[in-house]
């Protein structure tokens, strides 16, 4: 089983350095996946309230933990405020359903999922579109007064650590410079076409953790994409160390010094995936895989939400 190395958080917390990420898939599919990934040794989950699975994924944890396989504190569990629920009066009730959901009495990590926050309608509407558009309604709210109203969530001890999603580096050096708590990551994408090398080397200094959410840079395997889990150099990489692309792709954002939290409901993958701790990619390597950069982002926000609304975050260099 891998021995996964853990992270020291600014809080003087642990996270464990690798996840299984949980989006796109819910009630049994994921159930069965987080229970498989327990026993082959994954101990920090990723879910969000906008993923509509926190009950699968804290039932399964709920579940090894009755069986005696895990501790609650063994586990380390993040969720995600998501953008309707940005009113600062909105944030305890949001996370207090997340909580509801996951069947567990605290939250290790809790993100704002994306510094834009969306108009509210009603519970059930997530995205709230302009009729007969796919043009979501936000609205001005500040983030940094949903950071405080977060902020109080770790004061009452209903969250262990907060952080960031989805922000680019001016927005985070604003939290950094208002802020109480520190954010003590800031989950982006992250993987060997979007290396956010600029944005992982400014976190560093401010001793913020980056998580790289799309590592495998969300695989279709129909039309080859992306080309780094299929073609050289990457294969070449591969084979030189007797493991496969996802690995060589997942260890290269592992070295960039980033906490990967790849995704899968297979069984298969969820071995291989967290088995990156057993080789090393040379300096020469990762300068072979830098140079597949190309700046291309999968995570959907750019498309639905407005680019010029202030807080937009892609706009920025990094
Ligand atoms: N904060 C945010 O805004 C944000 C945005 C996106 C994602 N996330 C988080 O980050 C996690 C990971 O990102 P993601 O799910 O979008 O993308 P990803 O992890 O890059 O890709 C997931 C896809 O890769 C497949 N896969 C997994 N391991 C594989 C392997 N070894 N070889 C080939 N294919 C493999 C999975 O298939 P199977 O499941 O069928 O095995 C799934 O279709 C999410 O699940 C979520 O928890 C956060």
């Amino acid at each position: 089983m891998a021995n996964v190395p853990k992270v020291k958080l600014n809080n003087g917390l642990e996270m464990p350095g690798f996840g299984l990420g949980t989006y796109l898939s819910t009630s049994n599919e994921i159930a069965e996946a987080v229970k498989y990934a327990i026993d082959r040794g994954y101990r920090h989950f990723d879910t969000a309230y906008f993923y509509q699975n926190e009950r699968d994924v804290g039932g399964a944890i709920k579940e090894k933990i009755s069986e005696g396989i895990v501790k609650r504190e063994d586990i380390f569990l993040t969720t995600k405020l998501w953008c309707i629920h940005h009113e600062p009066s909105r944030v305890e009730y949001a996370c207090r359903k997340s909580l509801e959901n996951l069947g567990l009495d605290y939250i290790d990590l809790y993100l704002m999922h994306f510094p834009v926050g969306f108009s509210y309608v009603d519970e059930n509407t997530l995205v709230p579109f302009k009729e007969g558009t796919y043009n979501v309604i936000t609205n001005d709210v500040d983030y940094l007064d949903t950071w405080k109203a977060m902020e109080a969530l770790v004061k009452k001890g209903l969250v262990r650590s907060i952080g960031l999603s989805n922000f680019n580096a001016e927005q985070t050096e604003r939290v950094l410079k208002n802020c109480e708590i520190k954010p003590v990551t800031n989950q982006v994408e992250c993987n060997i076409e979007l290396n956010q090398k600029k944005l992982i080397e400014f976190s560093k200094q401010r001793d913020v953790v980056i998580t790289s959410f799309c590592p495998l840079a969300r695989p279709n395997p129909k039309e080859r994409k992306p080309s780094f889990l299929y073609e050289n150099p990457t294969k070449a990489i591969a084979e030189k160390h007797n493991k496969t692309p996802a690995q060589v792709a997942l260890r290269y954002v592992l070295q960039l010094g980033t906490v990967p939290i790849p995704k899968s409901i297979t069984k298969s993958r969820i071995d291989e995936n967290i088995e990156i701790f057993d080789f090393e990619l040379s300096p020469e390597e990762m300068k072979v895989l830098d140079s597949l950069e190309t700046g291309n982002r999968i995570a959907a926000f750019s498309k639905i939400v407005d680019n010029d609304h202030p807080y937009f975050p892609f706009k920025a260099e990094f």
